[in-house]
């Protein structure tokens, strides 16, 4: 099935993006993870930590690969010699973005297909910004994160490195 370009903002990865690419996965010879570089964003992780997070988290995966972006998402998407954007759809509140930023894709570069996957059902409720909320605030999500990113939040909020 080819390439397929995941991009996002993974500030920071959680489970529902996971399942999502390890779905994909399944599906194309290579997903490329290509994490924005849009520092007017004020992420939490700088782009490099992210790298090596999601890279840490698919090391085992030998079709998962990770670089980030800056620019046109169609222009990463030609250089790197994907014909598929993978998005992930969690509930109808993504449905109006998603569909402007598909059909505007789809209006600069037709030859790309956009793909909607959805995560499962114990994820659909999930977003990295809530997360981060969540941590900020004293709370944890173990279930819901990777441990290397469960790890990385409670170093960042309490500063608890644990071995
Ligand atoms: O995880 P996010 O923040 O929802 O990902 C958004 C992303 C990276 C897919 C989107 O912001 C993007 O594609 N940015 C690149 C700039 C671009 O191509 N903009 C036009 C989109 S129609």
């Amino acid at each position: 099935m080819g390439k397929a370009l995941y991009p996002g903002s993974f500030d920071p990865i959680t489970n529902g993006h996971v399942d999502i690419l390890e779905r994909a996965a399944k599906i194309f010879d290579i997903v490329e993870v290509a994490i924005l570089e849009n520092p007017s964003k004020d992420p939490l992780f700088t782009v490099e930590e992210r790298a090596e997070m999601i890279s840490e988290i698919f090391k085992g995966a030998d079709n998962v690969r990770v670089s980030s972006f800056s620019g046109l998402l169609v222009d990463y998407a030609k250089k790197i010699r994907a014909n598929v954007i993978i998005r992930g759809l969690r509930a109808i509140s993504d449905f109006e973005y998603e569909f402007q930023m598909a059909l505007m894709n789809s209006k600069l570069s037709p030859e790309i297909e956009t793909i909607f996957m959805m995560p499962r059902i114990e994820y659909s409720f999930l977003s990295s910004k809530l997360v981060k909320e969540i941590y900020q605030l004293g709370g944890n999500l173990p279930d819901l994160v990777p441990q290397v990113i469960d790890r990385a939040l409670r170093e960042k909020f309490y500063g608890i490195r644990e071995s």
